[in-house]
């Protein structure tokens, strides 16, 4: 018999406090204090030289990350909008070129497109929330240059199929691990798999300074266009003022560079990654091994169950219509929790709500870039056009999982989830 639900006056599942998700920002402490005084007391607040000579800790970062990564290359930008603009624009995508990238993701990943001038192509997703590879085979036109998958919520894509895709059709690849620092696939640290991989530290991501991003690849000439892009016109080549050693080296860049006391953060933060990931993979494991069985809900399947990052849990229901009133008795029950897609209620990770996409909104020449003489394409939008992405994410329920949680907790909240999924099945 199912018990009473406590949105109907029954006694709660859980009972303990609910942590905001600021898995790194919750952890900030004396390593990161000790970090950023060093950089403080040298006065060395430049990656590039200071009143004397100095150790960088951009620089450091860097070599720690690529190492962790095991990539040949890392460069830190100031957030991952900047680090996917970079990318496309070392990848040589500009003008005319479509990139095909999902309608769930932050806003962010589609907006970098438009910044570097080219043309978002929005595909749809699957039943993992990822990139739906038939999806983008259908979606290729001679305009298109580079796919841009999304680990999206921690879990990776199906890189093996994308790949195969870029190679047949002679496409670049670059990976958003904005919301998948530290995952995998297939042992592989996600951003290592495609061209350029690019992340980020903004206070809600699983390690953190505020702001910042990483770009990781294992292509010199990518490296060295990334490099030059973000650093304004190739300013700190080799030799600086020599002429280009390659067609392509030389051209002109904006100011992306991380700062040093952004640096300092993410060393220290960098160091807790991989305590941050075992504890929110503990959580996800068992909040998952206690509803697996349940029924009238469906775990999201993933591509790599051990390449998860943990960070949430999304669960499907059988219909839209229930998954408002089982998040509202979740909630009662004690436990953090939310739908995903309502096309009443917007969200900027959803394409149905991407106004300045589906209306080609510009800031200055009328639909640029999709006015642009070099695009030859005829890309259209309209708020309903993947509709297998808006049905999946309707059904989705959410909860995020941050690594400060007990394993007390977690039992509560599959108890919690138990008890709603009874009385809803
Ligand atoms: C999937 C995804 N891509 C890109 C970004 C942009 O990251 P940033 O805020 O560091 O520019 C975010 C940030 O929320 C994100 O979630």
């Amino acid at each position: 018999m199912s018990k009473k639900l406590a949105i109907n006056g029954g006694a709660k599942a859980k009972t303990t406090p609910n942590f905001p998700m600021y898995p790194g920002g919750l952890e900030i402490g004396e390593e990161e204090k000790q970090q950023v005084m060093e950089v403080l007391d040298r006065k060395y607040l430049f990656r590039y030289y200071g009143p004397e000579e100095y150790p960088s800790k951009v620089r450091a970062l860097e070599t720690m990350f690529a190492g962790k990564a095991d990539s040949k290359y890392a460069l830190a930008v100031t957030s991952c909008t900047a680090a996917l603009i970079t990318s496309l624009v070392a990848c040589g995508i500009g003008p005319g070129d479509e990139v095909i990238v999902t309608g769930y993701t932050f806003f962010a990943s589609c907006a970098s497109i438009v910044a570097a001038n080219a043309i978002p192509v929005i595909c749809e997703i699957d039943e993992t929330l990822t990139m739906d590879p038939r999806d983008v085979e259908k979606k290729i036109t001679p305009s298109t240059k580079a796919i841009m998958v999304v680990h999206m919520r921690g879990v990776p894509c199906d890189m093996d199929a994308i790949m195969a895709i870029a190679k047949k059709h002679d496409l670049k690849v670059i990976e958003d691990c904005a919301q998948a620092v530290g995952g995998t696939y297939k042992g592989k640290f996600l951003g290592t798999i495609g061209d350029c991989g690019c992340y980020s530290f903004q206070y809600h991501k699983t390690i953190t300074a505020g702001e910042g991003g990483m770009i990781v690849t294992q292509d010199e000439r990518l490296y060295d266009r990334c490099m030059g892009y973000h650093d304004t016109a190739a300013c700190w080549r080799p030799d600086r003022f020599a002429e280009q050693r390659y067609e392509g080296e030389l051209f002109v860049g904006v100011n992306f560079r991380m700062s040093e006391l952004i640096g300092a953060v993410m060393i220290a933060q960098l160091n807790k990654l991989d305590s941050l990931l075992s504890l929110m993979r503990r959580n996800q494991k068992i909040i998952i091994d206690g509803i697996i069985n349940t029924k009238g809900i469906e775990v999201r399947p993933r591509n790599d169950d051990d390449g998860d990052t943990g960070i949430c849990l999304m669960f499907y229901l059988d219909t839209h219509e229930k998954v408002s009133p089982f998040v509202e008795a979740l909630k009662a029950e004690g436990v953090g929790a939310a739908g995903v897609f309502d096309s009443g209620i917007p969200d900027w990770h959803i394409y149905a709500h991407w106004k300045h996409i589906v209306k080609k909104k510009s800031a200055t020449v009328k639909e640029w870039p999709w006015s642009s003489a070099f695009y030859k394409g005829n890309v259209e939008y309209s708020e309903d056009m993947n509709p297998k992405t808006l049905e999946l994410l309707g059904r989705i329920v959410h909860l995020d999982i941050p690594s400060q949680m007990s394993e007390k907790d977690c039992e509560m909240i599959a108890e919690a989830i138990n008890k709603v999924a009874a009385v809803f099945a």
